[in-house]
């Protein structure tokens, strides 16, 4: 009896025979197989593909990998294939490799799945990181013998970077603000002022709010260290009404590098103010005392207002001159090599340009000059053109280029020509004359210090950004005017 039972189940073994599957582990030197020579070796993969996955580590951590995912070519090699191994190449700052070998577990009967539709299969592993190219590689095994050309698949990946919906998730993206939503809401309450709200995160203590339209209109700061609604009043100078209000964070991690928001401006609704006056006056006739008091409370307000109006008024006056009808000063910004060009270099331009009225000369915008007139000589002519020549300087050039930046593709260091040395020791013999000395300004983002080669710099007035915006703002405006009235005089 049993042993017919045994008989049975094992001619339905027989009869439904397992459909392979994969068993996978790392192997970064050469497979086993290599070592012999085989007659017959499979044809290669038909499809490669890779896409990133989310998995959970920890409640509130997410780990990346890749889902790298192939097909089997439907051919009668296929009756030889043993394993699969996939090599991952990452191109980031420093090249990385390694290999795993995924072993099928039972040799394949068939070209083709008996439900029909080709073999695929897929691996989970590999983690990726921010903003990285992945060369991909697999090949069927055993492979072709020594001095054959092997058959095999590469794909390429390019990771992307944390405004991605998978890897806003990585520990690095969320220390930067990438689950963060501050729920923007501004509207204008009248001619001179927006008030914007936005919730605070507690990554940070410290916000800038701009509202611009094709200029800066007015900005404010924010210091705030944890998560909470907030509301801001930005005196603005001009037309306001569908203007963008940006959200500039400054986190731990990041520093001004971080994720930054968006917001427009409305009008507010109508509040309930005048309506409540009116109100009263409807009522004047036996609420003497209500009357009083409502009128008590409309002269407190109004002198409130005209309190703030006149401070605001004062605000104003010290952080923007009457520069308006005077022409944009020219500045000309020299950055070492290093530094990253597309959040330091680009950001600090766009608040030179819009903050300080100034028209901005940078090597990098000028390629084609330079390669014509030589460094040399591109540097004195846009030196002598200049209001001013400012050194930006960054100490933390690692910490702020990687990851969000985008310097994986190719190293700027190789492809773009420092002319931060030559300038220095051009315009060295300037930083010893008292004279001439007020043409330069260091700008540092961070407390940067002036590298020794470099000490020189130290006479120039140092500004650090973020920190001592209006005085480095006034600095720059004073100049102009200094040099305008020079003109007309
Ligand atoms: C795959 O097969 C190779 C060669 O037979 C063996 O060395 C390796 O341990 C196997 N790997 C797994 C995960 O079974
Ligand atoms: C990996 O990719 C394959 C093929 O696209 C898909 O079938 C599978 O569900 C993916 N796995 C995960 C965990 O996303
Ligand atoms: C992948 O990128 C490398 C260099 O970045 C290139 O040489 C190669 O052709 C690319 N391969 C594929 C399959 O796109
Ligand atoms: C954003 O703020 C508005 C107004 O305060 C509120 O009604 C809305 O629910 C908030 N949205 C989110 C996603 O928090
Ligand atoms: C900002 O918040 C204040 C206080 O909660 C509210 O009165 C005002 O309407 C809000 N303004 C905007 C633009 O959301």
């Amino acid at each position: 009896m049993s042993l017919a039972l045994l008989s049975l189940a094992a001619l339905c073994w027989g009869a439904a025979s397992p459909e392979p599957t994969i068993q996978c582990s790392s192997e970064n030197g050469p497979s086993p197989e290599w070592k012999v020579h085989h007659a017959l070796t499979p044809g290669d993969l038909r499809e490669l593909r890779v896409e990133p996955v989310k998995t959970r580590v920890a409640p509130e951590e997410h780990s990346l990998l890749m889902n790298i995912s192939w097909i089997l070519r439907a051919d009668a090699s296929i009756l030889m294939l043993k394993a699969t191994k996939i090599c991952v190449t990452s191109k980031n700052n420093f090249q990385t490799y390694s290999c795993v070998r995924c072993n099928y577990t039972e040799a394949f009967q068939s070209q083709t799945r008996p439900s029909g539709g080709k073999w695929m299969f897929s691996y989970i592993g590999f983690p990726v990181e921010l903003n990285t190219v992945y060369f991909v590689g697999a090949h069927n095994i055993p492979s072709a013998n020594i001095n054959e050309d092997g058959p095999s698949w590469s794909a390429n990946f390019t990771s992307p970077g944390c405004l991605d919906h998978i890897m806003k998730y990585k520990k690095k993206c969320i220390e930067a603000g990438s689950l963060w939503d501050p729920n923007i809401t501004a509207c204008k309450k009248n001619e001179k002022m927006v008030e914007v709200n936005f919730t605070t995160s507690p990554l940070g203590d410290r916000y800038m709010a701009l509202i611009q339209s094709n200029a800066v209109l007015g900005f404010s700061t924010v210091w705030k260290n944890k998560l909470t609604r907030t509301s801001v009043v930005i005196p603005v100078t001009g037309e306001s009404e569908g203007a963008v209000v940006q959200l500039v964070p400054y986190f731990r991690t990041c520093g001004h590098d971080c994720i930054r928001h968006k917001g427009t401006v409305m009008l507010c609704p109508k509040t309930g103010f005048h309506n409540t006056l009116d109100n009263n006056r409807r009522v004047l006739g036996g609420w003497l005392p209500l009357l009083l008091a409502a009128l008590l409370v409309a002269t407190w307000v109004l002198m409130v207002g005209i309190y703030l109006l006149w401070r605001h008024e004062r605000i104003k006056k010290t952080s923007f001159p009457d520069t308006t009808l005077l022409p944009p000063i020219k500045v000309l910004v020299v950055y070492p090599s290093e530094i990253c060009f597309q959040h330091t270099v680009c950001y600090f331009t766009e608040f030179l340009q819009n903050h300080c009225r100034s028209e901005v000369i940078l090597e990098k915008w000028q390629k084609k000059k330079i390669a014509e007139m030589g460094p040399v000589q591109w540097l004195t002519t846009q030196k002598k053109a200049a209001d001013k020549v400012i050194f930006l300087l960054s100490n933390d050039v690692n910490t702020t280029c990687d990851g969000t930046c985008g310097r994986s593709k190719g190293s700027p260091r190789e492809n773009s020509q420092d002319l931060f040395p030559l300038a220095f020791n051009l315009f060295c013999s300037d930083l010893r004359s008292q004279t001439r000395l007020h043409k330069y300004m260091v700008v540092c983002f961070k407390d940067a210090d002036t590298k020794d080669d470099y000490s020189a710099l130290n006479a120039c007035p140092k500004y650090h950004l973020m920190k001592d915006t209006t005085a480095f703002c006034k600095e720059l405006l004073h100049i102009k005017e200094n040099v305008s009235s020079e003109k007309r005089s």
